[in-house]
């Protein structure tokens, strides 16, 4: 009986609360229109990134001038919580941190994208990334693991790793953003010390996440939830990687030794910033895989006419921002004999980083010093190095050896040295530390690649335009197809007759970075696709089930480019196509209707930690993304003091009512109650 009292007192005091936040009034009422949030990830020990309450959080605006300015939010201004707005250059981890611990008086941020990139450089990455799923564990050389060498990233402030309990937004400079100072300006600014009178101008920000703690807590949700309705609370980080090949494999026969060898060239596909759909990744991702797709371009005529002994092997990952998903996943199915190649028909692997030259004219191959102990793998190292060596002369630039004693940069290479010593070498554009000075944030985009146009050209125009970057790529994709040619046996008098399309380099430049919505990427992907393209192309992996977008585009370039068009009808191409014996894969493009015959596939990426149901693991990723219902902000007025003080009047006056009517009941509940009850 008392403890149904307690409830009915309880129910009383939400009904007040919610009675006085409901009366408050909204003058001007203007939604956000290009929200772009940090969302909420989780691994086996952590949560991060970002997260607004249910009903969202809501705060006065305060546009932050300086960071001495911050003692206003953080103690001195009269009316918190605020919601702070950032200009780029105030976005640090010190401005962060500091807000990140006085968040009672933080309702939310909100940070201003500026329209030029930062000259300092900024990353939000840790300064050692994926520092434990790569190669150098304790056990394998303690001297070289945790960065310890070089530090790959020191610009890396690590903000992107960081849990923050209020939301935090970005927004493009423009009429948004006017909107929001205008409203500071007229309501809030405090003017010669004195605080601002009612009415504020206040901000409201959505973005509650379903996930909590870390991924075994939200996988067991899932599960639960899973018996009672189909609702979910967080998805494994996950996409396909794209693989091809010089010599058709068949893929229905897993885990077999070939006679022959293959030589694996391999790029990533995915890249992250701090806020969820903006990760342009122009350095870090697409400057070695479209450097990769040319060079397979540049090598279709010649392995066909004079294929060499050992067959190469194209392969783009998704995922390996968040410790190596893609290829952690194909190294796993190749050693559970689940994948066509197997890890014993790997002759080498040559992976291409970020090659961006920025003007520069050095190129350096990065090797791992702890498998090159062993006599043989130094042995192929060398001829390797000296083949890229050769390759390069006559082009543009230089290649050197990076230092023998510093282990290799972050690279999906390190996942095959974790399974086996092969030999294999990383090209990069650093020799030490990365030179991308925007590693994994929303900067590392076509400016800072320096792809950009003379004024007035129309979309079309841009597409052909060949930038002097795209030069450069092309030089560096001619060294990589010659390398991988004599990689894989063929005859180096071929070399000459192969050089990679300065046209085709500068329309993906322009395709993935400025617009892939365009009339060549139009042409390439099946038309039911085409309303997906977009402007520059997110590569955040996400938690696709489907092929994201970078996926897709590189799949049917990818088929393009390696490909050949037969002349057989649409039916047949089809029906060939779901033929899963097929040693080929052949799809219809859209425009002529022509059947693309190749040998390009995909395969999961998803870690295997989720194939084993091992959440904690500690040797594959484990990141989920949490789910969310919605994302929005507005703005709007909150209505003057006196008006709220008399809600809040009113409010305590029901509320001290309705206490006194519990008390009452509950004094007389003996009465009141039992007495109905008892059988007379
Ligand atoms: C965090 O805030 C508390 C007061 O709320 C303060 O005493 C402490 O020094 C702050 N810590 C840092 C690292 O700023
Ligand atoms: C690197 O590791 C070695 C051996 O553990 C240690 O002696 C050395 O001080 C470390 N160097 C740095 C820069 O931490
Ligand atoms: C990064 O490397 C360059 C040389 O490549 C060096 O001058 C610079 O000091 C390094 N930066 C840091 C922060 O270590
Ligand atoms: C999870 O992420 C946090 C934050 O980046 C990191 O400190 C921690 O080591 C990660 N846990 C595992 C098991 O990788
Ligand atoms: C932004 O505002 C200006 C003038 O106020 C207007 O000319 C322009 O069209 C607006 N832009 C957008 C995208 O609404
Ligand atoms: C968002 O778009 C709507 C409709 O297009 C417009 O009325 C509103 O003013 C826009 N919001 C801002 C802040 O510009
Ligand atoms: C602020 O102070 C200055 C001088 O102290 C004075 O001239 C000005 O009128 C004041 N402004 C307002 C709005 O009170
Ligand atoms: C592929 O391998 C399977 C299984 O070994 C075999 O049955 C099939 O005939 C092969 N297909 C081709 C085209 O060689
Ligand atoms: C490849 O061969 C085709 C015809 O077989 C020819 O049209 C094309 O120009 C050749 N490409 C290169 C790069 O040599
Ligand atoms: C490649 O294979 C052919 C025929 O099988 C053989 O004659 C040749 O010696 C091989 N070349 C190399 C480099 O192994
Ligand atoms: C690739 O695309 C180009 C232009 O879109 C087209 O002319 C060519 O025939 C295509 N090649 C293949 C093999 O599909
Ligand atoms: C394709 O084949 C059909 C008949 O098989 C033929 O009529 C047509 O001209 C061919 N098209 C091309 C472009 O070769």
């Amino acid at each position: 009986m008392k403890s149904n009292v307690k409830h009915v007192t309880i129910l009383c005091l939400k009904l007040q609360m919610c009675a006085s936040c409901n009366s408050v009034e909204k003058k001007i009422y203007v939604h956000l229109n290009y929200t772009v949030p940090c969302v909420r990830l989780l691994n086996a020990t952590h949560q991060i990134g970002c997260q607004s309450s249910l009903s969202g959080d809501v705060g006065v605006l305060h546009v932050l001038e300086s960071e001495e300015n911050l003692d206003w939010v953080l103690s001195s201004g009269p009316n918190p919580p605020y919601m702070v707005i950032l200009e780029s250059s105030l976005f640090t981890r010190s401005v962060m941190m500091k807000l990140k611990n006085g968040s009672s008086r933080v309702a939310g941020i909100v940070v201003v994208a500026p329209n030029t990139n930062p000259v300092e450089g900024f990353s939000p990455h840790t300064s050692c990334p994926n520092e434990n799923t790569g190669v150098y564990s304790e056990s394998y050389d303690p001297t070289l693991a945790h960065c310890n060498v070089t530090v790959w990233n020191p610009l890396g402030n690590g903000l992107s790793y960081e849990e923050y309990d209020f939301p935090i937004f970005s927004l493009k400079d423009d009429n948004d953003t006017q909107v929001i100072r205008q409203c500071y300006l007229n309501h809030n600014q405090a003017v010669n010390g004195s605080s601002p009178r009612y009415p504020l101008c206040a901000m409201q920000l959505y973005s509650h996440m379903s996930a909590v703690t870390d991924t075994a807590t939200c996988m067991r949700r899932n599960d639960i939830n899973f018996s009672i309705s189909p609702e979910m609370v967080c998805d494994p980080l996950g996409d396909f990687n794209v693989w091809a090949s010089t010599r058709p494999l068949n893929n229905t026969e897993k885990g077999h030794k070939m006679w022959e060898k293959v030589v694996i060239a391999a790029a990533r596909l995915d890249s992250r910033s701090f806020f969820f759909d903006v990760a342009p990744g122009a350095e870090s991702g697409a400057s070695g895989f479209i450097t990769l797709l040319a060079a397979a371009h540049a090598l279709r005529n010649v392995t066909q006419e004079a294929q060499p002994n050992r067959t190469i092997f194209y392969t783009f990952f998704q995922g390996e921002t968040f410790d190596y998903i893609g290829s952690s996943r194909m190294v796993y199915d190749m050693e559970n004999n689940q994948f066509t190649v197997d890890l014993d028909n790997v002759h080498s692997v040559l992976e291409i980083g970020q090659v961006g030259l920025h003007g520069e004219s050095r190129l350096w191959l990065h090797s791992d010093p702890v498998s090159r102990r062993n006599s043989s793998v130094n042995e192929e190292v060398r001829k390797l190095i000296e083949n890229l060596q050769s390759a390069a002369a006559g082009l543009g630039f230089t290649v050197g050896e990076a230092g023998f004693s510093q282990p290799l940069p972050p690279s999906s290479f390190q996942r095959f040295l974790r399974a086996r010593q092969i030999p294999g070498v990383v090209i990069e554009n650093h020799q030490l530390n990365f030179t991308n000075r925007y590693y994994e944030s929303m900067y590392d985009n076509a400016e800072y690649l320096n792809v950009s146009y003379p004024p007035n050209l129309t979309p079309e125009e841009q597409l052909k335009f060949v930038t002097d970057t795209a030069k450069a790529l092309t030089e560096v994709a001619t060294m990589v197809a010659r390398a991988l040619y004599v990689q894989a046996g063929g005859a180096e008098n071929q070399q000459d007759n192969i050089n990679a399309d300065r046209q085709i380099v500068s329309q993906m430049l322009y395709g993935f970075l400025v617009r892939s919505n365009n009339s060549w990427f139009q042409q390439l992907i099946p038309s039911d696709l085409t309303s997906h393209l977009s402007k520059p192309t997110n590569f955040y992996v996400g938690v696709n089930q489907q092929s994201s977008e970078p996926t897709l585009l590189v799949q049917y370039l990818l088929a393009n480019l390696t490909g050949s068009a037969i002349n057989i009808t649409q039916e047949n191409c089809q029906n060939q196509r779901e033929d899963e014996n097929d040693k080929e894969s052949k799809h219809v493009r859209h425009e002529t209707g022509f059947c693309v015959r190749s040998t390009v596939r995909l395969s999961r990426a998803v870690s295997p930690a989720f194939e084993l149901r091992d959440y904690t693991s500690k040797d594959y990723s484990t990141w989920t993304e949490s789910r969310w219902k919605s994302i929005k902000g507005r703005i709007f007025l909150v209505a003057s003091h006196e008006l709220e003080m008399l809600t809040l009047g009113v409010g305590v006056g029901v509320l001290l009512a309705s206490l006194l009517l519990t008390y009452i009941i509950s004094s007389k509940a003996d009465i009141l109650f039992s007495s109905g009850r008892e059988p007379t």
